[in-house]
């Protein structure tokens, strides 16, 4: 019997090598040192990473590719940003969402990410951005696991009618519920809209993910509002809280009870380094804060904490390329977890820790799983953050769905000529 596929001498990111990947109708028949059968099709990862794919549990797939629509942001301000968006999208046509966002998606592909959590903005009552997105989510499946949140941008309960769009949007299929506490009018509004919409959420059996305290005030505490109401409604590992940016400027007398709560509440942390580092401390003259949530403390107190990419080419981030490894390299560097073993779990807040944020089933290198995976021109995790290097392979249900050739140099140096691999 031949098998569909065989990797052949892999590296795992747990730091196993000399392990073959036999795929079979989609899924891991076998994972082990040498593995007799044949493969119809075999691919050499000698010196090479295999990983379960990237996940990206926090974006904004809506806006996504549309940087300088209908002008660029001056300010370079998360509050700009949500100006500018607002111009656009009184503007925006379905069609053109959809473009982007299927562009984006090629993209990602292309880089190994296979599961991605976006946002949608409700704000707009005539829910275009939903229609667009809900046809994309269906038009990706095959390739991309695609989470939709009905994110009401400007305020559940400060935006006209983002109450009633919140819920159409709920009935039209968007997954989980959204919300963005710090920017009710005021701290009792934004605490009553964690309350509203975790009931939505217990109600509806759904998860919810909230953009929640994404700024630089110490005295946000959303997240505290956001833990108690988990608890209450029984919604313990269903609830993300993202971005948690204030944390980083809170009193520490205080975040030692908050984490605690938090964990007792299983929230699932997403942070968001790329965006943070350039938003956060916009206030500040010197010193400037950084803004990340407190990485660290929050895993090493049993917390799933995962990184999002959250922006790429849109109102609020001019860079970005779909590469969840730049999203780590970045994290490795603001959240200071330079470590051999901080490094490693970084690799895992791009994989494994946003794959259980997002609830993601039949995920992981493991027999039985999905044949889902991602070879990479580096031998391991703490090489594959430092070079973020090219994505060889990417599989999905034991298909290869991209492939892009290694990148190799033809030095001439010293009077010869020579190959040179960019992971040697
Ligand atoms: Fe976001």
């Amino acid at each position: 019997m031949k098998f569909d596929l065989i990797v052949r001498n892999a590296t795992l990111p747990d730091g196993r090598s000399g392990i073959d990947i036999a795929v079979q109708d989609g899924k891991i028949a076998d994972i082990a040192a040498s593995i007799a059968a044949l493969g119809v099709e075999e691919i050499d990862a000698t010196d090479r990473l295999v990983s379960p794919p990237f996940v990206d549990p926090h974006f904004h797939m809506d806006a996504t590719l549309s940087m300088g629509l209908p002008r660029m942001n001056l300010s370079g301000t998360l509050l700009e940003g949500i100006a500018l968006w607002g111009e656009l999208r009184a503007t925006v046509t379905r069609e053109a969402i959809v473009e982007r966002a299927l562009r984006y998606c090629d993209l990602a592909i292309s880089q190994g990410l296979l599961h991605i959590r976006s946002h949608v903005d409700v704000s707009d009552p005539r829910l275009i951005t939903v229609e667009g997105l809900l046809e994309v989510r269906e038009k990706v499946a095959p390739y991309i696991d695609l989470q939709l949140v009905a994110f009401p941008q400007d305020g559940y309960y400060r935006a006209p009618g983002a109450v009633d769009a919140l819920n159409r949007a709920l009935d039209m299929g968007v997954d989980i519920v959204g919300g963005i506490p710090h920017f009710e009018r005021t701290m009792a509004q934004g605490a009553a809209s964690v309350e509203a919409l975790c009931r939505i959420a217990a109600d509806r059996g759904l998860q919810v993910d909230m953009h929640c305290d994404e700024t630089d005030d110490p005295l946000s505490r959303h997240i505290e509002t956001l833990s108690s109401e988990t608890i209450r409604f029984g919604l313990q590992g269903r609830v993300a809280g993202s971005h948690l940016t204030s944390m980083h400027s809170m009193d520490n007398y205080y975040v030692s009870k908050l984490i605690p709560l938090m964990a007792e509440a299983n929230i699932q942390v997403i942070s968001n380094p790329l965006i943070n580092i350039m938003l956060q401390g916009r206030h500040d003259s010197y010193p400037k804060r950084r803004g990340l949530t407190r990485v660290r403390e929050l895993m090493d107190a049993g917390l799933n904490v995962s990184f999002g990419h959250d922006c790429v080419m849109d109102p609020w981030y001019s860079m970005g390329s779909a590469d969840m490894l730049e999203v780590g390299h970045m994290a490795v560097h603001v959240a200071q977890m330079a470590g051999v073993e901080d490094k490693k779990r970084v690799f895992d807040a791009l994989t494994v820790n946003s794959a259980k944020a997002m609830g993601l089933q039949g995920y992981g290198l493991e027999k039985g799983k999905h044949a889902d995976f991602v070879v990479l021109q580096a031998k391991d995790p703490l090489e594959a953050l430092r070079l973020k290097p090219t994505r060889l392979y990417v599989v999905r249900r034991g298909k290869i769905i991209a492939r892009t050739a290694p990148r190799i140099s033809e030095l001439t140096t010293h009077g010869t000529t020579r190959t040179f691999d960019f992971a040697s």
